[in-house]
Parts: structure tokens; C-alpha cells; sequence
């Protein structure tokens, strides 16, 4: 495992993505995972307050299983939870709620859940472009001092609302934002992939911000749903035609044929070649990854310590 020392964390550069874990994956195989994932290293767990809410009783219940498996199979010192807040689900839309007492009261029910007074990484889901930035540093600020997080940051923010909200935290002594989660992943954006305006993708002016201030990058959808490894086990023709719509672009089409010859060239597996393009990236990258079989868990861990090439990972470099 890789890892990278941020924010007095040592933090596994892959990161498990929990957001099925208690709906369509059963607690068995959620707690199966994330004793695989620790045994190899792996100490960095994704999760949010709304993962799932669109199905039955969904809401809360990832948390719940991260809460259940640490309090049986693990010592809290041994992952590092970063968990969300300020989004409520209704079906496919989102509802952003970025005051100080709803941050608050989503807090105490993760933390109910998750069986923790400190969450390490509190993230806020999404923007809320009508809130003043200046207001949502402050309650960040409160936020941070109440679960003594090591570090707080944002998903899915441009990165001119970043750097608006970094001034506003300087200019003021205050904690700024440290850490973007975003899509990020091998693969060239496309709108298809979520279908949801209210995402990102690490574009070029979040890329450069990132490296300029030694951030850190947390990269969801980062193996681009499997994509690249599906399509060539399996070929393109015969992949799954959600994931076709979502991702084979031309562009994508093309780097799928860069990433088979370099995987081939090298003898190293399409996994460690799509993980290692944001674990050995310029810019200090946490993938994040989840899995519907263990199978995929058990490839993903044993390809990560693959390094990939410096040029070759420029070349291929996707922040535009
Ligand atoms: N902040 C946000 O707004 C946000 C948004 C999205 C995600 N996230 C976080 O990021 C995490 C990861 O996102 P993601 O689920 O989109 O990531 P992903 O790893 O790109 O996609 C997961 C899917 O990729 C396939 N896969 C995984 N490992 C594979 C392997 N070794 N070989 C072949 N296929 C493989 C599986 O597809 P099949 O099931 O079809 O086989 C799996 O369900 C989430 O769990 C969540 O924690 C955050």
C-alpha cells in the first residue's frame, strides 16, 4: 500500500468507498471487505450520511455498517473515517443545506452511527451556491473544533469557490479548506457519467490550485466504474450499455488502447495502471474505489504498490 502523511494522518492512498455497504452489499460481505482492505494495509473509509437514502431506510445505513464493524472487528486507531454532510436525497435530486444547525445535527447522527465521537475527514457533499462561502467557513470552522476532525474539505465545489473560501480563511485565521473530493480518474470527464449537474471532475484550475497549495485530492469514481479493466477482459462490444453510455467516449476509447499497451508492455494489470494514475499522480491523490465482489477488492489491493511511469502518467495527464 502507498500512503501518503497529510494533516498529522498517515493515509492509505486507496481509499474503500462504502456507499452500498448494508443495502445492495449485506453487512457480511461490507464487514468481509473492510477486514480485507485493513489486513492489506488500507486505512482511509468513504462514507456519507445520505449514501443510499434513495432506497428504503437507506439513509445513514453505510454509517451504520462502518459503525457496527469497528466497533466489533477493528480498533478506531486503525482507519481513519471521512464521512459527508448537507444533502438530502429525494429519488435523484439533491438538497443542499449548508447551515451551521443542520451541519450539526447531521454530525450527531453520524456519529451516533458510526459509534465515534471524531470523525477524521468531515466533507461537505455538495455547494450550496446561494450561502455566502464566508458563512460556510465559519460553520466548518465550528464544525471542525466540535469533532476535533484532522481535516475538513469539500466535494463537488468548483474550484473558484474554493479559493474564495481559502482567502475569506486566511484573511481571518481560520482553518481553510484541505481536502477536494471530485471525480477524478484516468478517464476524460463525460456529462454522462452521473448525469448531475451539481458534480465536478478535477478540471485544470482545481488541478493547478491543488498542486500550488499541497492539498489533497480524494478522487471518487476514480477507476471510472471499471471501465477500462471490463473492457479489455471482456471487450468493448460486450460491456454493460450503462457503463458504455457513461464513459466510451472516442477519447476514452483511445486512452483504453494506451492503457492495454502500457499494462501489457509493462506486465502490470489494467488495475494498477488506472489506481496508479491518481496514486502516483503530481498532485498527492487518494483513490477511491468500491467494489460489488470481493474478487475486485482482492485485484485492486494486489496491484496497488505498482509504481506507474512518471512520463507516461504526464502524457496521459486528463486535468484540462
Ligand atoms: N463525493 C461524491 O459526490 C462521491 C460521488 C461518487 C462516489 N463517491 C465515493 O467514491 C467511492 C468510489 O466511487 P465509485 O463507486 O464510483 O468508484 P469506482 O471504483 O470507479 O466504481 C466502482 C465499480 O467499478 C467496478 N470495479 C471495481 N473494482 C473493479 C475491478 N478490480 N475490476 C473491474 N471492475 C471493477 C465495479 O463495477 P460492477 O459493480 O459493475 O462490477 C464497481 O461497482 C464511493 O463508494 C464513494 O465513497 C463520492
Amino acid at each position: 500500500m502507498k500512503y501518503i502523511e497529510k494533516y498529522g494522518m498517515k493515509l492509505s492512498k486507496i481509499g474503500l468507498g462504502t456507499g452500498r455497504f448494508g443495502t445492495r452489499i449485506e453487512e457480511e460481505i461490507s464487514f468481509e471487505m473492510l477486514d480485507r482492505f485493513v489486513e492489506n494495509g488500507g486505512n482511509v473509509i468513504d462514507t456519507a450520511r445520505n449514501y443510499y437514502e434513495w432506497v428504503e431506510n437507506g439513509r445513514g445505513i453505510s454509517e451504520k455498517t462502518i459503525g457496527k464493524w469497528m466497533a466489533k472487528r477493528c480498533r478506531r486507531s486503525d482507519v481513519y473515517i471521512s464521512t459527508k454532510g448537507g444533502v438530502r436525497n429525494e429519488n435523484i435530486n439533491f438538497f443542499v443545506n449548508l447551515s451551521y444547525n443542520n451541519l450539526l445535527d447531521e454530525i450527531e447522527q453520524s456519529r451516533e452511527a458510526l459509534q465515534t465521537d471524531n470523525i477524521d475527514i468531515y466533507l461537505l457533499h455538495r455547494d450550496e451556491q446561494e450561502r455566502h462561502v464566508e458563512e460556510i467557513v465559519e460553520n466548518l470552522q465550528k464544525i471542525q473544533e466540535k469533532i476535533k476532525a484532522k481535516a475538513i474539505g469539500v466535494c463537488n465545489w468548483k474550484a473558484e469557490r474554493v479559493m474564495k473560501a481559502n482567502k475569506y480563511a486566511k484573511l481571518h485565521g481560520l482553518i481553510p479548506i484541505q481536502i477536494i473530493q471530485t471525480w477524478w480518474s484516468i478517464a476524460a470527464y463525460t456529462p454522462d457519467m452521473w448525469n448531475d449537474p451539481t458534480t465536478t471532475y478535477m478540471d485544470q484550475n482545481m488541478y493547478e490550485y491543488l498542486k500550488k497549495h499541497n492539498m489533497l485530492g480524494m478522487a471518487y469514481t476514480s477507476q471510472a466504474k471499471g471501465f477500462f479493466q471490463k473492457a479489455i477482459s471482456e471487450g468493448v462490444d460486450n460491456l454493460d450499455p450503462f457503463l458504455k453510455k457513461r464513459i466510451a467516449t472516442p477519447e476514452n476509447l483511445e486512452r483504453l488502447e494506451r492503457i492495454r499497451e502500457y499494462s501489457n508492455k509493462n506486465g502490470i494489470s489494467p488495475t494498477a495502471v488506472v489506481n496508479g494514475y491518481i496514486t502516483d499522480n503530481e498532485v498527492d491523490g487518494i483513490a477511491l474505489v468500491s467494489c460489488s465482489k470481493l474478487e475486485q477488492l482482492y485485484d485492486i489491493l494486489e496491484n496497488c504498490d505498482v509504481i506507474i511511469n512518471e512520463d507516461w502518467l504526464k502524457e496521459m495527464a486528463v486535468e484540462k
